[in-house]
């Protein structure tokens, strides 16, 4: 079944790399985290391979502008607070759907475009929680949606209790262990619950939406977020 031209997009929506690269040198992959939510890009990767396996890494997009945001502060230390940013005028409670890091989880909008030149049996959906919860099993449906023999197993991961993240079995050759996740070491800035409750609120009709498109439900709104 290995095919040497299979051309696969990675598409990880979460700023900490998830994906590990176990699989390159056998197919083509292109990971690119800001394609998924760019306009031109579903045309532009269908003209060139319309058989392209699409692989996107979504995760609670609430957690994902906090992370986003975080990963931003880092590097500015000067720009506004997350609240100050997530909202048009916070008194009315309008979000600013505009503001990149909410924009980015509003899968259901980007998916749209995509479904226009791809097919949804193209595309998989891989959970950014599931892959910290359970690699193997991400994995496993990573590999059979890419039609390959089951060569990553739960044999290759261990827990790395300092870091808080499954990591990848060291390969004799290679250097350091490549762990699904950076360190604990940057905590996020603690949020407004209120502000919670509001993002809440304005990505559930859109996750639902997703979860419709996808006919797969990743049950965010069950989640605590922070
Ligand atoms: C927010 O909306 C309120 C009520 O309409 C208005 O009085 C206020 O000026 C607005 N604030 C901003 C920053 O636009
Ligand atoms: C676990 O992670 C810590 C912190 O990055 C690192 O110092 C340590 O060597 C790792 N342990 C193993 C067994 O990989």
């Amino acid at each position: 079944m290995l095919d040497a031209s299979i051309f696969v997009f990675i598409m990880d929506l979460n700023i900490r790399n998830l994906m590990p690269k176990t699989l390159d040198g056998q197919i083509t992959m292109e990971k690119t985290p800001s394609y998924f939510v760019t306009n031109e890009a579903p045309k532009r990767i269908h003209s060139m391979a319309r058989d392209t396996k699409l692989i996107v890494v979504v995760r609670n997009p609430i957690t994902r502008a906090i992370s986003d945001y975080t990963q931003t502060l880092s590097k500015k230390p000067e720009i506004p607070s997350f609240e100050v940013l997530a909202f048009k005028n916070r008194t009315l409670g309008l979000i600013d759907a505009s503001w990149s890091a909410i924009r980015i989880g509003i899968y259901a909008l980007h998916l749209e475009n995509w479904l226009q030149y791809f097919p949804l049996s193209q595309i998989l959906f891989v959970s950014g929680e599931r892959l910290i919860s359970d690699p193997a099993g991400e994995m496993a449906k990573v590999q059979d949606f890419l039609g390959l023999k089951r060569i990553v197993t739960d044999k290759h991961f261990y827990f790395n209790e300092t870091k808080g993240f499954p990591c990848l079995k060291k390969p004799e050759d290679s250097g350091a262990p490549r762990c699904l996740g950076k360190s604990k070491g940057r905590t996020h800035p603690k949020i407004d619950p209120d502000v919670i409750h509001r993002l809440k609120k304005f990505y559930k009709p859109f996750n639902m939406m997703f979860y419709q498109m996808i006919g797969q439900n990743f049950q965010w709104e069950q989640e605590e977020t922070q």
